[in-house]
């Protein structure tokens, strides 16, 4: 069996120009445009690439941006006034803080200081209690964005048997509830140390392996016809390209891709869906203010 790409680059750009559509017809209405704020802390340059990204989608959709880079030496109360200042601007409609941060600065208390209305990455204890409700907030940018390519593409998974392989807060534990919550899929939650992993992730319709260990599943741990999805990228350092790194997956491709029937390219899979998510959510935070 030869899998179908999940292509997370084209299926970005669809959602772009919806967005973008939806950008055009508030300004045509003298209505303003939404405006994402980041945060960058050090000069981490997997992080400044990540952010860059996401400030060029701002560009490409007609979204109003600002980007705020601080050194690694700011502290965690000067960082928090900083949130608290972007709160309050009523022209700011999402905020981000692009993780990791580092060592001296609580990741879980700074994002959860920013308002769940501007939460747009999803990140905050009140967005992330809200998946289960029927009421949610805005969705971890994340896994609403693996959930969009999966259904764009048509993959079933309603009754279906997700593996989830990771329970990270960011990505594992958050997809877990929505595939089983909003999307009716049947959710085993695995992680680094499960035992016999490979029992789990044969059993499993769809399989998602967020846990950063790069190459982690193998042709062998899988089925046929498996829907995968690979959250993984990691750097691994190289001296073959001028870049001087190669990026990894935490699923074996070339194995995988074999006996699967859909599977997402490390890049161009995930990363560009996360992007799409928060610009989707920001759209949501500017025109729905009291989610
Ligand atoms: N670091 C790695 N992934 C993410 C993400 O989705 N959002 C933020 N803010 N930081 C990250």
């Amino acid at each position: 069996m030869s899998a179908t790409i999940l292509d997370g680059r084209k299926v970005s750009r669809e959602i772009e120009e919806e967005i973008k559509s939806e950008v055009d017809a508030l300004k045509a209405k003298n209505k303003k445009a939404p405006h994402l704020a980041a945060i960058l802390v050090g000069d981490d340059g997997a992080s400044q690439t990540y952010v860059n990204n996401k400030i060029k989608a701002c560009k490409r959709v007609g979204f109003e941006y600002t980007l705020l880079n601080f050194p690694t030496t700011i502290s965690e109360s000067k960082l928090m006034t900083e949130i608290e200042r972007i709160n309050a601007d009523e022209d700011i409609d999402g905020l981000i803080v692009q993780l990791p941060l580092p060592d001296h600065i609580s990741a879980s208390k700074v994002t959860d200081r920013i308002l769940p209305h501007k939460d747009v990455d999803g990140f905050t204890n009140e967005n992330y209690g809200r998946i289960t409700s029927k009421h949610p907030g805005l969705l971890p940018a994340t896994p609403f964005g693996i959930v969009e390519l999966l259904k764009r593409y048509k993959v079933d998974i309603k009754g279906k048997h997700c593996v989830m392989v990771g329970n990270s807060r960011t990505v594992g534990a958050p997809m877990s509830s929505i595939m089983a919550y909003h999307e009716n899929a049947t959710v085993t939650v695995c992680h680094i140390h499960t035992v016999d992993l490979a029992h789990y992730t044969k059993q499993a319709d769809i399989l998602i392996v967020a846990t950063g260990k790069p190459a982690l599943i193998t042709g062998d741990m899988v089925k046929e016809g498996v829907a995968v999805v690979d959250v993984g990228i990691t750097r691994i350092p190289t001296e073959d390209n001028e870049r001087g790194y190669i990026l990894s997956g935490d699923v074996n491709f070339e194995e995988v891709e074999k006996k699967a029937s859909f599977i997402t390219p490390v890049p161009g899979g995930v990363g560009p869906m996360t992007i799409a998510s928060l610009l989707m959510n920001t759209l949501k935070a500017a025109t729905t203010k009291s989610t």
